[in-house]
């Protein structure tokens, strides 16, 4: 098995941005070599995770990735408690020391931005697991290494993302990472309270990536190739009748998948609150628990190759 194919050397892993398609290829080349692998390629590395927001996939599924090369992992969950970070220590003096402990570091954390705040000071790889409403690139390459597996291609793959597209950072991510692919075609569904960024739209003229919005799913549900549906971030809202607005929007159902094409897929980030009924879980369309899945594939093969 050929595992050491020549990669860009990555440090950092701040935005989905960052990945071309050719580094892209090869990751995915990658994360299939490594399905299912055990071995000990990382028996003298040390993965920190540093988590100050919640996280059940996240966490486990970059733990799990890196005990299965071999690694070893520390790390704080709740870390706005349970680290020195509540006696007023700043996220830059953590990961100056964390920097010391471990060979990369896993951030996730609350604030826009944090991710690129600790690379500009660390002094291993930092590895950007979600910033509070900015990016979660890590997301955004297991998201499209599922497209690659369960719809077959990338290139010319239209896309419904849904749901709270304000403050949802995969659906951000992934739609960087999408747009430099030839074809692509982005339909964004939500209420306008929660309508996608005007970021993510300069970006996507730039790139010239045709793109339409919409509130109504069904009325493009059985127009694409797969739907990205996501939860509404309770969390990140100030005002509690804009998270009432955007969270009566729609559910997926049984009913609606009967719109949906058949060789079509339903992804979703997870969690899921009520945005998918359960009813759906058996319909061999919805790939989300495969799609999370795929999560410790795609992050041995990041670490893989960051560490290596
Ligand atoms: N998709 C995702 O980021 O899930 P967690 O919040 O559980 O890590």
């Amino acid at each position: 098995m050929a595992l050491r194919e020549p990669l860009t050397r990555l440090r950092h892993v701040v935005s989905s941005e960052q990945f071309h398609t050719e580094e892209l290829a090869a990751l995915f080349a990658r994360a299939e070599a490594l399905d299912g692998v055990r071995d000990q390629r990382l028996s003298q590395r040390i993965m920190a995770s540093l988590f100050y927001e919640p996280s059940t996939r996240t966490r486990l599924s970059f733990e799990s990735a890196m005990l299965r090369l071999g690694g070893s992992i520390l790390g704080t969950e709740a870390a706005h408690t349970f680290s020195s970070a509540i006696k007023g220590e700043t996220l830059e003096d953590t990961v100056r020391m964390v920097s010391t402990y471990a060979d990369i570091i896993v951030l996730r954390h609350d604030q826009q931005g944090a991710a690129a705040r600790a690379a500009a000071v660390a002094t291993v790889p930092v590895i950007n697991a979600g910033d509070g409403p900015g990016e979660h690139p890590t997301q955004a390459l297991l998201d499209l290494f599922t497209i690659q597996r369960e719809v077959g291609h990338i290139d010319g793959v239209s896309i419904a993302f849904c749901g709270d597209l304000r403050f949802g950072r995969t659906a951000r991510s992934l739609a960087l990472l999408m747009a430099q692919y030839p074809g692509v075609r982005f339909i964004f569904v939500a209420p306008p309270v929660v309508q996608v960024g005007a970021d993510i739209i300069a970006r996507l003229d730039e790139r010239r990536v045709p793109y339409t919005l919409t509130d109504s799913l069904r009325d493009v549900i059985g127009d694409v190739d797969v739907v990205y549906q996501t939860r509404v971030q309770r969390e990140r809202f100030t005002d509690p009748s804009e998270f009432e607005q955007a969270n009566s929007a729609f559910r997926i159902d049984r009913n609606l998948m009967r719109l949906l094409r058949p060789d079509a897929v339903l992804m979703h980030p997870l969690p899921r609150v009520d945005e998918i009924a359960s009813e759906v879980d058996s319909d061999p369309r919805a790939a989300y628990f495969r799609q999370a899945a795929n999560g410790v594939t795609i992050r041995m093969a990041l670490l893989d190759t960051l560490l290596w």
